[in-house]
């Protein structure tokens, strides 16, 4: 006597040969398969009816000195907008949650997370990037201290770095190590080259002092 698994090499739909059961089990898929269809259009329908276009709005953005004009969704973080919009890629992307630094920027001279700064929050103040800190070819003292001081390894946390030791020493112009440590604790080196970057900020606050506080 047969048992079912010998039909299972036989066609359902084509007549003869198809037993009570394949046939069972080919219209039972049928049926899931338009119901799920039918879910899913509905489900398309119901979605479609609440995704509202996106508001475009204008923003004016005071960036390294130079303003800039442009249009952004609400919802575009200030890191979006640098990266993408403006091409200062300076300003990295890491976590892009608060809590790796990699995106710090200045706004009005106090280190914040890009990622957790909205474009529109961000107008009416002066914002200050990485390359904001070049002046023409010449690396800036933090940067030029970072440098002297091997303080980094893979280099992806040092922009962060520079941008927090920048608003430190903005502050702060001769901090203790340990006040250093703690404005620097925002941000995370994987590479752990935390003692370098701690003394290549010490070295920056010397430098900017003989300049007189210039960056
Ligand atoms: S990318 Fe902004 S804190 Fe990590
Ligand atoms: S130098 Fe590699 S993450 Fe800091």
């Amino acid at each position: 006597m047969k048992n079912d698994h010998d039909h299972s090499g036989t066609k359902p739909g084509r007549g003869r040969g198809v037993t009570r059961r394949q046939f069972l089990k080919t219209m039972g898929s049928g049926a899931a398969i338009a119901a799920a269809s039918d879910a899913l259009t509905d489900l398309g329908t119901a979605g479609a009816a609440t995704i509202e276009p996106a508001t475009i709005v204008r923003v004016n953005l005071l960036v390294n000195g130079r303003q800039r004009s442009l249009a952004v969704e609400p919802r575009w973080s200030l890191l979006h907008v640098l990266r993408e919009k403006f091409g200062l890629t300076g300003t990295k992307i890491g976590c892009e949650r608060g809590e790796c630094g990699a995106c710090t920027v200045l706004i009005d001279d106090v280190p914040r997370y890009a990622c957790l700064t909205l474009a529109v929050e961000a107008q009416g103040s002066e914002i200050v990037t990485l390359e904001g800190l070049m002046e023409g070819e010449r690396l800036g003292a933090v940067q030029q201290a970072f440098v002297e001081h091997d303080a980094f390894q893979c280099g992806y946390c040092t922009p962060g770095q520079i941008m927090s030791a920048e608003g430190l020493l903005r502050s702060h112009p001769a901090p203790k190590p340990d006040e250093i440590r703690r404005a620097m604790s925002g941000n995370l080196c994987r590479c752990g080259a935390y003692a370098h970057i701690t003394r290549a900020v010490g070295r920056a606050a010397e430098m900017r002092g003989k300049k007189g506080g210039a960056s």
